[in-house]
Order: C-alpha cells, then structure tokens, then sequence
C-alpha cells in the first residue's frame, strides 16, 4: 500500500486514493482552507441528490475568495461569463438552458453515433499499426472524443490542435485555480483560453445564422433567432464552449485512464480480451476506479449538517467522487479493479441536476476503444521506461501521455 502523500502535493497527484482513504478513516468530513468542506462517503454524495440547499452559481464568488488581488482582477470576466452556463447556473436559468440539449444527447443519439464512433477509431488505430507503439492520450484517446464532439457541434476539424490548447487553459482554470502554487498564471491562462474560445464560437455562430448545417450549433443558433426568451446569444456561445471542452477533456482520461489499469491488471485485460463484450461493464469499473471528475464543488445556501458536522450557510462543499466510488461501506473490495463487478452505481457522472448530459455518449466511447484496444493489440503493453505523470489538477485525473507498445 502506497503512503498517502499531502494533499495537493505532486505524490497526491500521482495517486490520490491512499490520501483520500487516509481522510476519510478521519471521518465523513474534511475541511481544507483551498476546497472548503471535503465529503468522502458514497451515501453522503448520493444524499445531496435533491437538495435544494446547494448552489452552482455562487460558487463563482467562492472560486476567487482569498486568491491574490492580480489572480481575482484576471478571473473575474472570466466568472461574469459563468451566469450564461447550464454548469454554472441554478433553477430556472440551469434548467432553462439544459432543455435545449438534453434531445441531442439522449441514449439513442448516442447509439446513433455508435457506427460513426466505430469508423473513427478503427481509422485511428488502423494508423497506428504499422508503428508498434504509440501514445495514447495523443494519438487515440484525444483525438477520438474530440472529433466526435466537434463533428456534432459542427466544429471544423482543422481547427482541432489549435481549440485543444485555450480548452486545456479553460480546463486548468476550472479545476486547479485555487490549489495552484500560481493562481496568477493560472488565471492568466485561463482568461485568455475562455476569450479566445468565445471569440472562436461567437464567429462560428456568425457563419451559421447565414449558412445553417445539420448540427448541433445551427439548431441553438435556431433556438435563439426566434427570439422568444428562450435563448440568447451569449447563451448560445457558452453552451457551444461548454460542450466542446466537457464532450472530449473527460472522455480523453476515460480512456487513458481505463487502459492504464489495464495494463497494471494483467488478468482483467486477459478477460477482456477473451471477451470483448465485457467492455460494456468495464467503462462502468474505469469510471468508479479511477474517476475522470475527481471532485465537483456545490456552496450552501443554508446551514447544513452532514455526516454529524454542521455545515454553516454560504460554505463551499466539494464531493470527492473518486473517494465516495471506493467507499468500502458501498462497494466491498473496492481497492480491487474488477471488469466483471456491475459498478454502474459510481458517481463519476455526478449526482444532481447537473448529472453529466454526455454520460451515454461518454459510455459508447469508453466501449469502443476498450474494445478495439482488446481485438486488435492483445499485447498491448506500458512502453519501456514509460514514466507516468498526471496535470497538478485536483478535479481533472488526467495523465500528460500512456507510451504504449504493442
Ligand atoms: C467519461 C467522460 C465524462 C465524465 C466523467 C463526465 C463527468 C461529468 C460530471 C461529474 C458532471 C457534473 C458536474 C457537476 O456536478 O458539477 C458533468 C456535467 C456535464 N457534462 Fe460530463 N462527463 C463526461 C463526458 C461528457 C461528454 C462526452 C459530454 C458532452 C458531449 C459532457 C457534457 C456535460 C455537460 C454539458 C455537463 C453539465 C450538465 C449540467 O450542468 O446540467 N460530458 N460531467
């Protein structure tokens, strides 16, 4: 067993989970000056499922608290934007927004995507064949969601390289702000991802409303032209940023992180191998093993008691959801990596209103590149000397490269 390193520290990143098993032996609850109040326990995370004491919106005010002055200066625009996001909104405006979503991500829009999704990833495994090697979060588990994602917004692919830069700032700013050593950076970062990112979409907008196309884009552009309230177009800009970077940045770790436990899992990829069709179930284990979403934060508008701690009004609470999916009180041996254990109960997709919109979407990707890793390179092995290193992100587990040879 691996000794828990300090939370926030380069050791936490590497592996978390021996620290936050360390925490919640402590109890259910944990305060840090960083996160706020820290929850551990899978009942205490599906608990807050309807609670209608728990805000997204003001944990914008809450994510610059205590930050330098400089670091506050150069978040704020960014923060001001957050009132136009169903990630960052409250009823009505949250349910306002995420209404005119919900019909293109349902289960069968994504199943119908499956054989799109299939042709993708046999393109991009079918370059990689001759090589004997590859990375995999560059050439496979990057490149698959993104297209995926871009090719239903209606996003040109040429632009993929250049929008993965200012998402990946975007992506820093909203999980590693506030436990940064350089908030100042961060935040620079961050604000001039955010603003290139809506100038890109504000312009792609622009170019629909003349020449509308069969996507998702063109249809809010719709949504929005009737002018009845539904939508504006600041609206319009934000869901499109917002469903661009959370429709591959997750979906990318899904992946990477699935096929590394893999390989430190000999038997389970064996498993797999012999039968393919337990990919299914096995994104459901990736998920609850070693969660994309580490944490999501929530500010309380009442006082609360959680877990016998009492809580006061206007306090940040964060669910660590990679230690709620390895509650021993919920899931027995959960240390354990096993394909075959029907994990669907995690809470990696979240637990609220805000349960994540792509989730069946996520899923087929997930099966499908298990699957098509396990068809093709049985052999699949972590490249020699491959040394594994994760962004310094408490909220995004997600490794820098998999060198893989196979
Ligand atoms: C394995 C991949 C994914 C994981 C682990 C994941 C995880 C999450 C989580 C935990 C939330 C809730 C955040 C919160 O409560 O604060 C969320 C929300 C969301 N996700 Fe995902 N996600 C994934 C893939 C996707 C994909 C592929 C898309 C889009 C195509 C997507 C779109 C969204 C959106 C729009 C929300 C906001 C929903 C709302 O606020 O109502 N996600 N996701």
């Amino acid at each position: 067993m691996t000794a828990p390193a300090p939370l926030f520290s380069p050791g936490y990143f590497a592996n978390p989970y021996p620290t936050l098993a360390a925490l919640r032996t402590q109890g259910p609850v944990f305060q840090t000056p960083q996160l706020g109040y820290m929850l551990f326990q899978h009942a205490d995370v599906r608990g807050l499922a309807r609670c209608p004491h728990l805000s997204k919106a003001l944990l914008e005010q809450a994510r610059i608290e205590g930050l330098p002055e400089e670091a506050q200066r150069l978040a704020k625009p960014v923060l001001e934007r957050a009132k136009f996001s169903m990630l960052q909104t409250d009823p009505p405006t949250h349910t306002r927004l995420r209404s005119q979503a919900t019909k293109a991500f349902t289960t069968r829009a994504a199943e119908a995507m499956r054989p799109r999704i299939e042709a993708l990833a046999d393109a991009l495994l079918d370059a990689m064949t001759e090589t004997g090697g590859m990375d995999v979060v560059r050439d496979f588990a990057f490149p698959l969601p993104a297209t995926v994602i871009m090719e239903l917004l209606g996003v040109p692919a040429a632009d993929r390289d250049q929008l993965k830069q200012w998402t990946a700032d975007a992506v820093t700013f909203l999980g590693a702000l506030r436990t940064s050593a350089d908030p100042v950076a961060v935040a620079r970062k961050g604000a001039e991802g955010n603003e290139a990112l809506r100038a890109y979409a504000a312009d792609l907008i622009e170019k629909k409303r003349g020449d509308p196309q069969p996507d998702f884009i063109s249809q809010l552009v719709q949504v929005q032209q009737t002018e009845d309230g539904r939508m504006n177009v600041d609206e319009v800009i934000s869901q499109s940023v917002l469903l661009l970077a959370a429709g591959h940045e997750t979906t990318t770790n899904l992946i990477a992180n699935g096929l590394l436990a893999f390989l430190r899992h000999p038997e389970q990829w064996r498993a797999l191998c012999a039968d393919p069709t337990l990919a299914r179930g096995a994104v459901d284990e990736v998920l609850r093993y070693d969660p994309p979403v580490q944490l999501t934060a929530r500010v309380t508008t009442e006082p609360m008691e959680i877990g016998g701690v009492a809580i006061p009004a206007g306090s940040r609470i964060v669910t660590m959801l990679g230690a709620a999916n390895r509650d021993p009180e919920h899931f027995p041996e959960p240390e354990r990596f096993d394909i075959r254990r029907g994990a669907a109960d995690h809470v990696s997709f979240g637990f609220d209103r805000h349960l994540c919109l792509g989730a069946h979407l996520a899923r087929i990707e997930g099966e499908i590149a298990f699957r098509r890793f396990a068809e093709r390179f049985p052999d699949l092995r972590l490249a020699d000397g491959a040394t594994l290193e994760y962004q310094a992100n408490p909220t995004f587990r997600a490794l820098k490269a998999l060198p893989v040879t196979f």
